[in-house]
């Protein structure tokens, strides 16, 4: 039986949208203050390198990353938060489970396929390897609890059978296997040009995604020009079926506010866009400005934010550092 712990992490590769706020971040302020279960959370520098980056952007992108964790309610205090580059266990463990997982299994993940498109002979070896170094990043904590997007479900459920295969090819009951928890109205939230693509910060329209850097104008303007149908919100949730760009208006509505889907139903159902939108934006603005603020100022200090990091580094590595080990005992390394 392992005690139950919380991991996550996030790549430092470019601006955080509404989708890794209400998908991620949010959710990992939530765990930490439920209190009863110790939370880390990680920014994934080695993930993001499986693509091109550009060494400067990349130095900043971690520490406003980490300025975004705070700002959205992260205590580095009370949650252990570090860059995973400063833990080497990260990179032992993983090469450690390249050596568990299947060729087979790396090829049926979608996130690959999506990502390398039909370049896939020309992608870094790192790109394909990647899931492997995610299990890595999670057992390597003895992890049991993982606040994901729906997205990233299938990674978990790959860590989950690298965690089974070891255990059997070396006949022990080590690695815990790992939950994804993807719970709240905003598991996915989609992309406001069209409602069939997740919101990412990699798609090439900013007017797709709200970044949290956005100012409120410019939040408000996103919204308004949301895609839309030319129908009222309905009077039920049922009525959301087949209609992707409300319902996600809904869910974002919904987990801003903290209420359900059915709640916000409750109160807006037959509302035009016209007016439920501009009600969005508010509440958008309202909740997303103090973030955005708060980032900012910690920008100001890169070096108290790298003393933070250094400081989660050194907590990260207190836990890593003994299972890595015993893991290389079990190896008979
Ligand atoms: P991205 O997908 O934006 O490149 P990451 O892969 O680093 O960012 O994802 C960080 C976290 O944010 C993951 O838990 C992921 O599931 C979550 N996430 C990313 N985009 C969304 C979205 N549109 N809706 C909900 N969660 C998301
Ligand atoms: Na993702």
């Amino acid at each position: 039986v392992h005690t139950p712990r919380v991991f996550s992490g996030i790549q430092p590769s470019g601006g955080l949208t509404l989708g890794n706020y209400l998908g991620a971040l949010k959710r990992f302020a939530e765990a930490q203050d439920r209190g009863g279960i110790e939370t880390v959370y990680c920014i994934v520098d080695m993930h993001a390198i499986t693509v091109w980056q550009d060494p400067d952007k990349l130095t900043r992108a971690t520490r406003e990353l980490a300025a975004g964790f705070i700002a959205s309610g992260v205590d580095p205090v009370r949650s252990i938060l570090f860059n995973q580059s400063q833990v080497p266990a990260h990179a032992q463990l993983g090469w450690i489970f390249n050596c568990v997982a299947r060729l087979g299994w790396m090829q049926r993940m979608t996130q690959f396929k999506d990502k390398a498109g039909k370049n896939s002979e020309n992608v870094s070896l790192g790109l394909f390897a990647y899931p492997a170094l995610m299990a890595a990043d999670i057992l390597v904590y003895h992890a049991t609890h993982v606040p994901v997007g729906e997205d990233q479900k299938q990674h978990v459920e790959l860590t989950r059978d690298i965690a089974a295969k070891f255990n059997n090819d070396y006949g022990v009951e080590f690695f815990p296997s790992p939950e994804p928890v993807i719970e709240g109205a905003a598991t996915r939230v989609m992309s406001l040009r069209d409602g069939t693509k997740k919101m990412s910060k990699s798609d090439p329209s900013d007017m797709s995604r709200i970044n949290l850097t956005d100012d409120a104008d410019t939040v408000a303007k996103k919204i308004r020009k949301a895609k839309t149908d030319p129908e009222p919100l309905p009077e039920t949730i049922e009525g959301l079926e087949g209609r992707p760009e409300a319902r996600n208006l809904v869910n974002i509505y919904a987990a801003l506010a903290d209420l359900t889907p059915e709640q916000v139903i409750a109160e807006h159902g037959g509302q035009q866009f016209g007016s439920f939108k501009p009600s969005l934006a508010d509440l958008a603005v309202a909740r997303l400005a103090p973030i955005s603020t708060e980032m900012s100022r910690l920008m100001q200090d890169p070096a108290e934010i790298d003393r933070i990091l250094a400081d989660g580094a050194e907590r990260a590595n207190a836990i890593a550092a003994p299972i890595l080990k015993r893991t290389c005992e079990i190896v008979g390394m």
